[in-house]
């Protein structure tokens, strides 16, 4: 039975209604690295914290190590456990000796073990006069053990009526979008979404956790500061020297994107990015406003990284996870990303993540430096640090570690005097000769804690006290792993660049960034192991110009062909801008055009935008805000990251009267109207079509008559797939155009090319063979694996 006795004098002062109630706290994988180094130590800090105000508690560690084992190594770690500096040696021992009284070891391996823990903690408290306030169980235990021990605390240790149950999960949640949601669908079967507390250590650290309350305490000076016009860029940064020797065997699954910036990186970003809600003390806004960041995500893709690997990790997978000599492992143990964010606040600043192993130092921080508009008149050597706008401006949230050796938050004195609460927050003293992001310490504003606090114990406070916005919810973290998975899918195969590690490495890993492409700075001197395969790689090839039933067709790697038809499209933008003042655009839907959408908005800042009308060759019937909406795609892609004027914008009428495409409506008749009134004999100077795998273009579809002849301009059509109902241009009126680009991309469509190079002029058979511009130029842009397979 555990000992409470100790507690229950302690709180022999307090009144009755004082009492809080008793609490279990169970800790599973008692006996794990993770419990050692830091879940007993925040276990004790909670008791330490709260065991005055009212609360009784018992700690019971569990491991499936057997009773004996179990019992002698808790008392170890038990008696290692550290009180706060202010706290005199003789009175540490004495509350570490009451800790240890309330705490025992125990074995939980079956789901009878599981009742008796239950019983247990009952007995305890009918035996004691507790009343029950919570249970606690902490998984510090591998993600395949989950389902059996909730199956078990679900059916036999849910405390009675009116007190809480809390789980404590720690990650690896999930390996990508998919297992991440299953392993979800699987805890929310046992558990609510109130009662889970989805760890994310960084959200501990003690300068991450002041991101938020800086931000609302300093409102009034970051409120004008906290945007694109004068945040330069963001830096969001953990830099490591150990290496993943002793871890291979999950490292080699998991890799730095899935270990470090889907979740540390991520989390920190949104509490940068994020909208300030008013209430920042409410768990509830905060998680609302943190998933409305994850939504103004701009999505990545191959070009947003830059991938390294440690030179010895090969070597270290293959010793320690018996691999023979020729494996060599793809996996990156180094990452840079950028990522953008398409919202007002933040559009077109950088935000750089970035985390590897085997660097040249430990260090973490997130740096936001501000742009510089000013011109100094004087000497740079007059420049004073709070006075001249010439300086670098900048907020720094130094997690930890590096040149300064502990958490701090930084201010440039150039910007302004932070306000940081004084009981939790002091000033550092100046250490002359430091420096930090290229300046003098002096020339900041810097706060580092009063008291030090590891990250774990800061969260177990936080899961005591309910505080849900420290923890990752099932909806944030199924948002991040949709960010992350497209990303891991493109880069799967990709041969990270090898560095040597340490100081070693020298620039070899810099990186810069142009639009929304990064890159390493400088050139693999050479590559010490050979890529898998010896596959060409794209700048092996040049862009192809031959013929495909006998009209021009450009050929490419994917993201050459991207580039040249986006710098196609300009070039006949510009001439139809000289020529008739403005430009007629018709763009298909659907996910090849996206490439080209994103490469137009970030990589064409010449484009007579102001002078372009754009036009839709079909659309789904269902609203335009909706997902599946072709106009959706544009809008995303496209439409909010350059400036058309809003009238210039031609969405087709699939939602008339507030029904979809009714025929009553006249919805394709109103779009033909609007393209004879404003195009020049409704021949638009482009069009972009794309080819089905059934030879479909535009939504003119096999077998369906519809548009394919005849005197309708648009037409309303049915698809074999679902959205059934489309509206769509007509093939007559397709074939008006100046011009008309067929876009085909991806090796599905290999039959399809191969196929359609025979036959003739087919319409109803395969649409696509209909499409032959009356006086225009037909040019088709094909992927090498559309063309070549
Ligand atoms: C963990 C990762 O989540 O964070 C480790 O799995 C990494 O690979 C660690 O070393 C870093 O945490 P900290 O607290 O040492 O910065």
């Amino acid at each position: 039975m555990l000992a409470v006795a100790v507690c229950m004098v302690l709180l022999a002062g307090l009144q009755a209604q004082d009492l809080q109630g008793h609490v279990s706290i169970i800790l599973l994988g008692a006996t794990g690295d993770l419990a050692k180094k830091y879940l007993w130590q925040g276990l004790f800090q909670l008791y330490l914290d709260e065991v005055g105000k009212g609360y009784s508690f018992s700690f019971h560690g569990a491991a499936l190590t057997s009773t004996k084992q179990g019992q002698e190594f808790v008392a170890k770690v038990l008696q290692s456990l550290s009180c706060p500096e202010d706290v005199a040696p003789e009175r540490c021992a004495e509350l570490r000796g009451r800790f240890q009284q309330l705490s025992q070891y125990r074995r939980l391996r079956t789901s009878e073990d599981y009742m008796a823990l239950s019983k247990d903690i009952e007995a305890q408290l009918q035996h004691e006069g507790l009343q029950e306030a919570g249970r606690i169980f902490y998984f510090s235990v591998p993600p395949f053990a989950y389902a059996d021990i909730a199956r078990s605390i679900n059916s036999s240790c849910r405390p009675g009526p009116g007190a809480w149950l809390r789980v404590v999960l720690e990650k690896p949640f999930g390996h990508d979008r998919l297992s991440a949601q299953q392993l979800a669908t699987e805890l929310r079967s046992f558990f609510q979404e109130e009662e889970m507390y989805r760890v994310d250590h960084y959200l501990g650290k003690q300068a991450v956790a002041q991101i938020l309350p800086f931000r609302d305490q300093n409102r009034k000076a970051l409120d004008g500061l906290w945007n694109r016009h004068h945040v330069e860029r963001v830096e969001i940064i953990m830099k490591e020297t150990v290496d993943a020797e002793g871890r291979t065997g999950f490292y080699e699954e998991y890799g730095v994107i899935r270990d470090v910036l889907q979740n540390h990186l991520t989390e920190v970003l949104t509490l940068v990015a994020m909208e300030l809600p008013y209430n920042v003390s409410s768990s509830e806004a905060v998680l609302r406003h943190k998933l409305q960041a994850f939504q103004a995500l701009r999505g990545l893709h191959k070009g947003s990284a830059v991938l390294g690997q440690y030179q010895a990790y090969s070597g270290q997978v293959r010793r320690e996870q018996q691999k023979p000599d020729s494996f060599h492992s793809l996996t990156p143990t180094f990452a840079g990303i950028l990522v953008h964010m398409d919202n007002l606040r933040w559009e077109g600043v950088p935000f750089i993540l970035m985390s590897g192993k085997a660097l040249d130092e430990r260090v973490g921080y997130v740096r936001i430096l501000f742009r510089n508009q000013a011109y100094c008149a004087q000497t740079e050597t007059r420049w004073v640090a709070d006075q001249s706008q010439c300086l670098p401006r900048q907020i720094v949230f130094y997690i930890g570690h590096g040149e300064l050796g502990s958490p701090a938050v930084l201010v440039s004195r150039n910007l302004f005097r932070p306000f940081l609460p004084s009981g939790s927050w002091k000033e550092v003293e100046d250490r002359p000769g430091l420096r930090l992001f290229g300046r003098p310490l002096s020339d900041f504003y810097a706060y580092s804690p009063v008291r030090e606090q590891d990250a774990y114990s800061v969260l177990i406070s936080h899961i005591f006290h309910g505080r849900k916005d420290s923890f990752i919810t099932t909806e944030n973290l199924l948002a991040s792993w949709a960010f992350w998975t497209p990303l891991l899918d493109s880069l799967a195969h990709e041969a990270p660049r090898l560095y040597p590690g340490g100081a070693e490495n020298g620039h070899l890993l810099d990186f810069e960034f142009t639009g929304t492409q990064l890159r390493f700075s400088r050139q693999q001197p050479e590559q010490l192991v050979p890529g898998p395969g010896s596959a060409p790689s794209p700048s092996d090839f040049q862009v192809l110009q031959s013929k495909y039933r006998d009209s021009l067709l450009i050929s490419a790697w994917p993201e050459e062909l991207i580039a040249k038809l986006a710098d196609d499209i300009e070039a006949t933008a510009m001439r139809a801008v000289r020529r008739f003042g403005e430009f007629h655009l018709a763009l298909s839907g659907g996910s090849s055009p996206v490439p080209l959408f994103q490469q137009l908005a970030t990589q064409h800042y010449g484009f007579p935008w102001a002078h372009t009308h754009l036009w839709l060759v079909d659309e789904r019937c269902v609203p335009l805000r909706d997902p599946e909406s072709n106009f959706q795609g544009l809008q995303v892609h496209l439409l909010q990251h350059v400036r058309v004027p809003y009238y210039n914008v031609h969405p087709m009428p699939v939602h008339l009267h507030q029904r979809l495409c009714a025929e009553e409506d006249q919805g394709a008749q109103m779009y033909a109207s609007e393209i004879s009134a404003l195009v020049t004999n409704s021949s638009f100077d482009l069009v972009l079509l794309g080819m089905g795998t059934d030879g479909h273009t535009a939504s003119l579809f096999p077998q369906s008559p519809a548009g394919l002849e005849g005197p309708q301009p648009v037409v309303l059509t049915r698809s074999p797939s679902k959205p059934h109902q489309r509206m769509s241009l007509s093939l007559p009126l397709i074939n008006r155009a100046r011009k008309v680009a067929i876009l085909v991309m991806g090796r599905m469509k290999r039959e399809i090319t191969l196929l359609v190079s025979r036959v003739g002029h087919q319409p109803k058979k395969w649409p696509i063979s209909g499409v032959l511009p009356s006086s225009g130029q037909l040019v088709w842009y094909m992927d090498y694996e559309a063309f070549l397979g």
